[in-house]
C-alpha cells in the first residue's frame, strides 16, 4: 500500500508570523544603486513553511525575482527605508500585530546622502558617494518590545571562522535583544539553495551542519514555536 504523502503538523495556526526577506536596495539615481548579494531564498523558504505549518504569514520582500509562496502575503519594498514602513504597518507601533518576526533580510546598513532625481552624468573626475548610515531596523524592534511577545529572530552574514562567527552572533543577540540569531557565512549562504547555519540563543550555539533552505526553515520555526509556545 502506499501512504500518502506525509501531511504538515499544522503547529503554527493561530500564530501570526513576519518574515523579512532578500536585500534592501538604495537608489544613487534613477538607474544605479547600491546593493548586496542576497537573492531571497532563505526568506521566502521561512514564508513558505510557515504558512504551510499554519501561520497566518507576511512576507516583507526586497527586490527579488522569485514567486510568492502559497497562501502568503506578500508586501514588496525597495530601501531599508520603506523596508522599516512596512514593518510598521505589519507590527503596529506597539508590536501587537505579530506573534514572531524573522528577518532573514539583509538590510543595507548605509543609503546614499542624496538620491538624485536624474541620471548623473559620466566626468573625467574621481566621484565620491555620501553615504548615511540607515536604521537597524531590528535592533529598534528589539528595544521597543516589552515582554517576551513578538518572539525575534534575526540572522548574522559574516566571513570569518566558525568560532568569531557565533561570536559576533552572540554579540548580536545581546546588542538587538533578540531571542535566536541564525550565524552563517556569506560563501555558504547567498545565493544558495542550501545554508549551513548556527542557531544561537541566550543558552547556547547549535551547529546545523548544510541542510536545504526549506529544512533549515523548519529548524528555525521550531524554535519560533517553542518560543512562542513558551
Ligand atoms: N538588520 C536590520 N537593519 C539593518 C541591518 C541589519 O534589521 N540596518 C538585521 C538583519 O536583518 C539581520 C541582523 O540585523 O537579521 C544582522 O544583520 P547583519 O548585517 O549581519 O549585522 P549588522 O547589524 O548590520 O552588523 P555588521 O554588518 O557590522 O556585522
Amino acid at each position: 500500500m502506499v501512504s500518502p504523502p506525509s501531511a504538515d503538523r499544522l503547529d503554527l495556526a493561530g500564530l501570526r508570523v513576519v518574515v523579512t526577506a532578500g536585500p534592501t536596495v538604495e537608489d544613487i539615481d534613477p538607474v544605479r544603486f547600491l546593493g548586496n548579494r542576497s537573492t531571497g531564498k532563505m526568506g521566502f523558504a521561512l514564508a513558505a513553511r510557515a504558512a504551510a505549518r499554519g501561520a497566518t504569514t507576511t512576507l516583507i520582500a526586497g527586490p527579488v525575482s522569485l514567486p510568492t509562496p502559497p497562501g502568503v502575503q506578500r508586501v514588496d519594498v525597495r530601501s531599508a527605508l520603506s523596508m522599516q514602513a512596512a514593518l510598521r504597518d505589519a507590527l503596529g507601533a506597539d508590536l501587537a500585530g505579530a506573534d514572531a518576526l524573522v528577518m532573514s533580510a539583509a538590510v543595507s546598513d548605509y543609503r546614499p546622502a542624496e538620491a538624485h532625481a536624474h541620471k548623473r552624468k559620466r566626468t573625467a573626475e574621481r566621484l565620491l558617494l555620501e553615504l548615511v548610515p540607515n536604521p537597524d531596523l531590528l535592533a529598534e524592534i528589539g528595544a521597543r518590545r516589552r515582554g517576551a511577545a513578538p518572539v525575534l529572530v534575526g540572522f548574522a552574514v559574516e566571513t570569518d571562522t566558525d568560532d568569531r562567527v557565533v561570536a559576533y552572533a552572540r554579540d548580536k543577540l545581546v546588542k538587538k535583544r533578540v531571542d535566536l540569531v541564525v550565524a552563517n557565512h556569506a560563501g555558504d549562504a547567498f545565493g544558495r539553495d542550501d545554508n549551513r547555519a548556527t542557531l544561537v540563543d541566550h543558552a547556547g550555539a547549535e551547529a546545523l551542519g548544510f541542510l536545504p533552505k526549506p529544512e533549515l526553515a523548519d529548524r528555525i520555526l521550531d524554535r519560533v514555536a517553542r518560543l512562542c509556545h513558551r
